[in-house]
């Protein structure tokens, strides 16, 4: 009897695990860019990334190509300086706002993990 309620237990939680994976916890650093559409064109480091941005996203994401995707790149940012940077494959890049490096990932599939 307690070895049957363990393993119930066992799989109640790898199966709440499963339904969280996605939602939560690290996404690897691996660069397998995928593009969304959803109020715009959104890119993401990797899949992982995308679901766990799909997941909060309603109506959900939607995986699109890259030329799809890109035809959906916001063109024009605010002017204020409030500079971000960002770090790709080791290269620091620097940006006057948020929206600039948002633009510059959209326009060139550069992800940053930061
Ligand atoms: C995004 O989330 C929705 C709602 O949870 C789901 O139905 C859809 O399959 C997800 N999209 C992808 C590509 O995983």
């Amino acid at each position: 009897m307690k070895f049957i309620l363990a393993i119930s237990l066992l799989l109640c939680l790898s199966l709440s695990y499963e339904v969280n994976a996605s939602c939560s916890g690290d996404c690897p650093e691996t660069e397998d860019v995928v593009w969304a559409l959803g109020g715009g064109c959104s890119v993401f480091r990797n899949k992982c990334f995308f679901d766990k941005a799909n997941c909060t996203r309603r109506p959900a994401l939607q995986i699109v190509t890259k030329e799809e995707c890109q035809k959906h790149c916001a063109s024009a940012c605010p002017q204020n300086y409030d500079p971000v940077s960002g770090d790709y494959k080791g290269q620091i890049r620097h940006f006057g706002n948020a929206c600039e490096k948002i633009v510059h990932s959209c326009q060139t599939g550069e992800t940053f993990l930061n």
